[in-house]
């Protein structure tokens, strides 16, 4: 092996029924580096991860540990770990029902003399660590009472602490916010410095420069090439992952008009939910675009929770197109015209082993209720429309959505709000975990349909993409509007609002 590389991986392939996931591909880590591992949604990189780490049984090629003897192949998940490859999935899977030291210790729980686990001990431990990467947590604490943002600070420092060579991070980043996304910047640095060798895969390009000495770039499950990162600028890694140019980028043209003329979608009036929205007010008119900026617990998502009747506002009205209604749970939403998109996918999005399909009609369905079931070629018709718009890979409508790669599921719970085809629809990180390209798409698509007078609530991290696509932004913080911006809205102007509160 040559020096100073960790691990290779050469000729890999692997087939799924169906679909060939993997072709021939090849990667190299070195001692000491933090690599990115990139591509489209579906391109293949959970796969060979998942090659790496012994999930996967792959049927050609061969992976080089360094101190190993000989090639390793389809080796177990233990045994990946005891050559000390360490993994934080895409899914985070911890168990949120038990203690934040529970599930660092999961499976290798320190012991007493007794050979009863040693609480107190790990407890202790479980508290340093967390404590040493600058986590505000309280180990003793069910993880189900954080955020998910924690819970996956959670995942990590339990891979950071099984002493690994290599670590394996897949889209860690999606759920945090600017700070803890440079906390764990800092961490994976840290780690760099220990010889630590890193493979990072995210959505955000930016990020690669960030941090990253390399990249790998797949497509369509074959190996498009490994660079260095000052040979590989932005624009030559997105056409490397797509192969094309991405040229449309600055193509979104959104409606510059005084919406104040136009008649009201949704207007709250003190609406307020104890402990994370304070009495709030929101005027949306149609065919507007208004999207929330603030931190991560701000209350952003709170809000679009309280107006959709996910939570029950506890004071105020809402009237939708002039219209006072009552909101007491979902159903009630939709039925008066509204779709939301919600922020947690895992507990409120994906039902697993229902297919695309299903997956998709599911809450057009539940709109319409038991008696007025959609026929088999309807629900067809609606699956081939949405998957076409927007642009789920998949092999067929009735695949399982499990088996579909992370970002090509968050499309098909996309679709199936798009499906419901609301008036007024709350996005909530609607372009999370998806691909540069598709991501353009969607945001045209979301300007698209606000020119078909419908309006929508955007909430991102992304504050770039609000630009893009939002007429008006809302500033909140500490579940308060701090700050309102029509024109005159730029990256300055709203980071300005967002930090400082008033504008
Ligand atoms: N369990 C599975 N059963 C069948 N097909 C699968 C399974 N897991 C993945 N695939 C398929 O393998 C291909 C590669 O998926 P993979 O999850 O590796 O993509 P990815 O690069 O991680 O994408 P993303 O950025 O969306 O996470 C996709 O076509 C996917 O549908
Ligand atoms: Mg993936």
């Amino acid at each position: 092996m040559e020096e100073n590389v960790v691990l290779t991986a050469r000729g890999i392939s692997m087939t799924f029924p169906g679909v060939k996931a993997l072709d021939n591909v090849d990667l190299t880590l070195r001692k000491g580096e933090i690599h990115a591992l990139m591509g489209e949604n579906g391109a293949g990189k959970s796969t060979l991860i998942k090659c790496l780490t012994g999930i996967n049984d792959f049927e050609a090629g061969e992976i080089r540990i360094d101190g190993i003897e000989g090639p390793v192949k389809n080796h177990s998940t233990r045994d990946a770990q005891n050559v000390g490859i360490s993994t934080v999935y895409q899914e985070v899977n911890l168990c949120p029902n038990l203690s934040v030291a529970e599930n660092l210790f999961i499976g290798r729980e320190p012991l007493t003399k007794l050979r009863t686990i040693d609480r107190k001990s790990y407890n202790k431990r479980s508290q340093k660590i967390m404590d040493e990467l600058g986590i505000a947590v309280d180990v003793t604490q069910n993880l189900e009472n954080y955020s998910l943002a924690i819970q996956q600070m959670v995942a990590i420092a339990r891979a950071v602490d099984m002493d690994c060579k290599v670590l394996i991070l897949d889209e860690p980043t999606s759920s945090l916010d600017d700070e803890e996304v440079e906390k764990l910047f800092v961490l994976m640095r840290d780690l760099r410095e220990k010889g630590v060798s890193i493979l990072f895969v995210t959505h955000f390009l930016e990020q690669v420069y960030a941090v990253c000495d390399r990249i790998t770039v797949l497509r369509n499950g074959t190996f498009v090439g490994e660079y260095p990162i000052a040979d590989l600028p932005r624009v030559k890694l997105v056409a490397a992952m797509m192969g094309k140019d991405l040229d449309d980028l600055a193509e979104i043209k959104k409606e510059q008009k005084d919406f104040s003329k136009e008649p009201m979608e949704i207007s709250a009036k003190g609406l307020s939910h104890a402990g994370t929205v304070k009495p709030f007010d929101l005027d949306i008119h149609k065919g507007e675009v208004v999207g929330i900026g603030g931190l991560l617990g701000s209350g952003r998502s709170e809000l679009a929770r309280c107006i959709y009747g996910a939570d029950k506002a506890q004071t105020g009205t809402l009237s939708v197109n002039g219209e006072q209604v009552k909101i007491n749970q979902p159903i009630d939403a939709m039925n008066k015209g509204m779709g939301m998109l919600p922020d947690d996918r895992k507990a409120e999005g994906i039902i697993a082993d229902l297919s695309v399909r299903e997956n998709i009609i599911l809450a057009l369905q539940a709109k319409r209720g038991m008696f007025k079931q959609l026929s088999r070629a309807q629900q067809e018709e609606i699956a081939d429309r949405y998957i076409e718009l927007v642009q789920i890979k998949t092999a067929s409508k009735e695949t399982l959505i499990k088996q579909l790669s992370g970002g090509n599921q968050q499309k098909v719970i996309l679709a199936r709000w798009l499906a419901t085809d609301p008036d007024f629809l709350i996005l909530d990180e609607p372009t999370r975990g998806i691909d540069i390209g598709t991501k353009s798409e969607i945001q045209k698509l979301i300007v698209k349909l606000a020119g078909e007078g419908k309006s929508v609530l955007f909430i991102s991290s992304e504050i770039e993409e609000m630009l893009r696509t939002c007429n008006r932004m809302v500033i909140m913080r500490d579940g308060q509007k701090v700050g309102e911006l029509d024109h005159e809205l730029s990256q300055e102007s709203v980071m300005k609002a967002i930090a400082g509160g008033e504008s």
